[in-house]
């Protein structure tokens, strides 16, 4: 494959080391909820979350000063202009949230009991479920690109070792 029509192997391990640590933070953000209140686990988790969340946001930065200095491959050809300004779009909220989510968990722990309020917290609690339901839409288009489109699209994310299995 032509390789400018890849991910270069910094973008390729970002991503897959954010995506790793995003659904973690599903895990334990929704797992610590069946534990006692003031239990080991549930401190653990809580704990757990709180460091790979901040270690997102350090990626985060990371990942976009990257992607601002090294040129993404263009999308696959014969996409509809509606497909690729989704493409673009979902991609932005993706960026968004990775930035916004462990900002706004860093201020609802700092923020408790003191001037903000619960609006944080509120707000990240939301902005969890939002995340998720663009995550599934993101996979979804990866798939119908694999097994619909045929194009290549998820060997372009892979290194390369694996991407000619997928093809
Ligand atoms: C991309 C990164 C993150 C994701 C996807 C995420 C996701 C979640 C999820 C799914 C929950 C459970 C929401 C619910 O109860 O319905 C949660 C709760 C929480 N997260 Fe995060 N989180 C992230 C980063 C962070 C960071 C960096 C911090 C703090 C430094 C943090 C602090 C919290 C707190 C304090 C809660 C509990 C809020 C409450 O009391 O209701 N999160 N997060
Ligand atoms: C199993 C889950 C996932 C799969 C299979 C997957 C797959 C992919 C693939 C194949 C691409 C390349 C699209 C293209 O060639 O144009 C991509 C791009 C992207 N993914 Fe994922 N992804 C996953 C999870 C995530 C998660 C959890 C996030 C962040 C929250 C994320 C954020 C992004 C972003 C921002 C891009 C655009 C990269 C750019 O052009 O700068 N992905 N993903």
């Amino acid at each position: 494959m032509n390789q400018q029509r890849r991910y270069d192997a910094v973008a390729i391990w970002l991503h897959w080391l954010v995506a790793l640590l995003v659904l973690a933070q599903f895990a334990t953000g929704w797992v610590w909820g069946f534990f006692e209140r003031g239990s080991e686990p549930r401190f653990y988790l809580f704990r757990t979350h709180i460091t790979l969340g901040s270690a997102i946001l350090a990626l985060a930065l990371a990942r976009i000063g990257w992607r601002l200095t090294h040129r993404a491959p263009p999308l696959p050809e014969g996409m509809s202009r509606l497909q690729r300004i989704a493409a673009h779009a979902g991609h932005g909220l993706l960026y968004l949230a990775i930035l916004a989510q462990p900002a706004l968990g860093l201020l609802a722990i700092s923020a408790f009991g003191k001037t903000l309020g619960r609006w944080p917290r509120d707000a990240h609690n939301v902005a969890a479920k939002l995340i998720l339901a663009v995550v599934m839409l993101h996979v979804a288009a990866v798939i119908w690109h694999q097994f619909v489109r045929k194009d290549g699209l998820l060997a372009r994310m892979l290194p390369a070792r694996f991407a000619a299995n997928t093809r």
